[in-house]
């Protein structure tokens, strides 16, 4: 028990968001993407709705996102504030991942809350990435304005939303410490 613990602060407060430039090229086994996806799936969720959906990019259709992605950016952004190495950069994170998993969320309202939905949703993706930490995989959650626009691209069911891309890749990168102001800042104790 009091090892168990140990492993799960550990992996909490080890985990970081790691970025594409810092990926590896080496290739995820599709078996550890299953176990990320798979910890998703014991999210809690209000009602049994179990609203995370994902769509697994990889190889062409990861570049392929990667070019749509740029695409909107382009098509979204006014001339004077277009950056071309913006756009490289939104291609060129696709290509350095070994896989991009976009995060949808299957929203029920007419049984439950929206903001219930995402709670359940956002639960579900820290699971996946305590999971990619456990696995020495990096990740991170990549939520660009271009997302809500993604919805015929990732051909989405009605009611279902794209909250972000979930990139990730093996890396090397040194553990970094969180950046946290002290919890105690956060907590308020009632005892009378
Ligand atoms: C819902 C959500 C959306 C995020 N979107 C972005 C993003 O678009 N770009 C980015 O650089 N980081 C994004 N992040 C990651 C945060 O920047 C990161 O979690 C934060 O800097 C704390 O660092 P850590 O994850 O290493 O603890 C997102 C995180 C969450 C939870």
């Amino acid at each position: 028990m009091e090892n168990e613990i140990k492993i799960l602060s550990s992996i909490i407060q080890r985990r970081r968001s790691i970025f594409p430039p810092s990926y590896t090229q080496e290739e995820i086994p599709e078996a550890l993407i299953r176990q990320v996806l798979e910890s998703a799936n014991y999210a809690p969720t209000h009602k049994l709705t179990q609203p995370w959906r994902f769509i697994v990019f990889r190889n062409e259709g990861k570049r392929k996102l990667g070019a749509e992605l740029a695409r909107l950016y382009e098509e979204e952004t006014p001339e004077s504030q277009f950056l071309q190495k913006k756009y490289e950069a939104i291609i060129e994170k696709a290509t350095q991942s070994s896989c991009v998993i976009v995060l949808n969320a299957q929203l029920h309202p007419d049984i439950i809350p929206e903001w219930e939905e995402i709670a359940a949703f956002a639960c579900a993706v820290q699971n996946m990435a305590l999971t990619a930490e456990a696995l020495k995989i990096g990740a991170y959650w990549s939520s660009p304005g271009t997302i809500s626009q993604l919805g015929d691209y990732l051909k989405l069911e009605k009611n279902e939303k794209c909250f972000g891309l979930f990139y990730m890749g093996f890396h090397q990168e040194e553990p970094r410490l969180p950046k946290r102001t002290p919890m105690e800042e956060k907590v308020r104790w009632v005892n009378d």
